[in-house]
């Protein structure tokens, strides 16, 4: 790889507010840079590409801003041969190309919209043939059928060439363009199927489809549910596909007469929703849970007629969803493990937290995705404890934390096995951490059979900053395989 700067807009972004200051203030520079300097050493079985999307905005936002509504930026770390090297890029949507045309930001809020502005969103969806046409594609990323997808919640993937980052285009997963796909599809790694959701653009029932590890859309769904709630995550299993109706109420019209387009009623009710994979819409069991909100799924499994799931529940409403939340202290992701167990036959939920300690962002081998799986790991930031990744053992009802300094802020870890895994936790936990110290970042290689134990054995400097972002992968191999 050759190093090459191109600066491809204007100043930096002014940091108005906290999701533009700190480790969460973006970076308008796009860079490729290799033999990056290694603390510690490089493990000789660890050669791939780690890849991780988060909200970057190209021009300086509005003071309404809020972290969810940046363009998508993807960073990338090849490791190869003992050697590492970075580049970043940003996702060119239609939204990012029409901004480049303009030179300004043009971007709308959703957790802060305005009466004004939401109602040209609105007209502008409407005359552009709906939400696609604001798609940021700035949440997480999916490797499948030999491609690499970088994905929102309320619009299409957008395809990425692996090595060099370049976005290829748009490619809805559904056969008809007018409904969104999550950001957090599931691939289920025995059969290389891929499942995935997506709110409807007429609201009150979600679609879900399957592809078949060829990319072959081979299932398709609505699921009513009479109500819109935002649904970021759902798991699976090996017969069963799960959904989260947790009372976070999406209002699109709201934000017209100044109100919020999501609101938190705790008096609304929670379920989960139990799917046959193949099943259809009205096959779907919903049964009632304590209310509360989830973003993410741990991992769900079958034991005979019991289904089990883990994920990183809040109680009541995130303030990151708060539109009036905007200082560091008042964001805190305090969502902390806990499990649903579910009897098929009767429709018994026990449930119940695993751990008092906050997490987000949780994560298993991909390996074991709808099986049952022993270890977790999570990530501790922006919440009121110290900066941490988590290793849970589920088995014992244990964690671990490896904790950072106070000034990092440390993302989502990814768990990578070695070549010949022995044991379910052999393998590394790669992570980004940037220091609002000093404005630098580093990309951790832990250790998972020593997690309390000094796990650090790699870390490598990155040549500018990394803001913090959402979710990624890791290609084995930088994705040629
Ligand atoms: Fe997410």
């Amino acid at each position: 790889m050759s190093d090459s700067i191109a600066a491809e807009s204007p100043s930096p972004t002014r940091a108005t507010n906290a999701y533009l200051s700190g480790a969460l203030a973006p970076t308008q520079v796009e860079l490729a840079k290799s033999d990056l300097p290694v603390v510690g050493k490089l493990p000789d079985d660890l050669n791939g590409m780690w890849v991780r999307n988060g909200p970057n905005p190209m021009f300086p936002p509005g003071s309404h801003y809020h972290w969810f509504d940046g363009d998508g930026m993807l960073h990338g770390v090849r490791i190869e041969d003992g050697k590492a090297s970075y580049l970043n890029r940003f996702v060119r949507t239609a939204s990012w190309k029409k901004q480049q045309e303009s030179g300004r930001n043009h971007s709308p809020s959703y957790v802060n919209a305005r009466p004004l502005e939401h109602l040209q969103t609105l007209a502008q969806a409407a005359r552009k043939g709906g939400a696609d046409f604001f798609n940021k594609a700035n949440t997480s990323l999916v490797w499948h059928h030999g491609k690499l997808f970088a994905l929102w919640e309320a619009g299409s993937p957008y395809e990425i060439r692996p090595g060099d980052l370049e976005t290829v285009g748009p490619n809805n997963f559904f056969a008809a363009q007018q409904h969104a796909v999550t950001a957090h599809p599931k691939i289920d790694p025995v059969t290389g199927e891929l499942l995935f959701f997506g709110n409807s653009l007429r609201g009150n029932r979600i679609r879900y489809g399957i592809l078949d590890r060829t990319g072959r859309l081979v299932h398709q769904a609505t699921i009513p549910t009479g109500r819109t709630v935002m649904m970021h995550d759902f798991a699976i299993t090996r017969r069963f596909s799960i959904f989260f109706d947790f009372p976070m109420l999406v209002r699109p019209l709201m934000p017209l007469v100044g109100g919020a387009m999501l609101r938190y009623r705790n008096d609304r009710g929670a379920r989960i929703g139990i799917l046959p994979r193949y099943g259809s819409g009205d096959e779907v069991r919903w049964l009632d849970v304590e209310p509360g909100f989830l973003f993410h799924v741990l991992n769900a499994w079958e034991n005979g007629d019991t289904l089990t799931l883990y994920g990183c529940r809040f109680p009541g409403a995130p303030s990151v969803l708060d539109r009036k939340s905007r200082s560091r202290d008042e964001l805190q992701l305090d969502s902390t493990m806990y499990r649903w167990v579910v009897d098929v036959n009767s429709g018994r939920v026990v449930e119940g937290a695993v751990d008092d300690r906050p997490a987000e962002f949780p994560r298993v081998d991909d390996a074991l995705v709808g099986s049952p799986c022993q270890f977790g790991y999570a990530a501790s930031f922006l919440s009121s404890d110290a900066p941490a990744l988590v290793k849970y053992d589920l088995n014992a009802n244990t964690s671990q934390r490896h904790e950072f300094s106070a000034s990092q802020l440390v993302g989502e870890g990814i768990f990578v096995p070695r070549p010949n895994q022995v044991s379910e936790d052999d393998g590394y936990l790669v992570s980004m951490v940037h220091d609002e110290a000093d404005d630098r970042s580093e990309f951790v290689i832990l250790d998972c059979r020593r997690f309390d134990n000094d796990p650090v054995i790699a870390r490598i400097q990155m040549p500018q900053r990394v803001p913090a972002g959402f979710h990624g992968v890791w290609l084995d191999g930088g994705g040629a395989t």
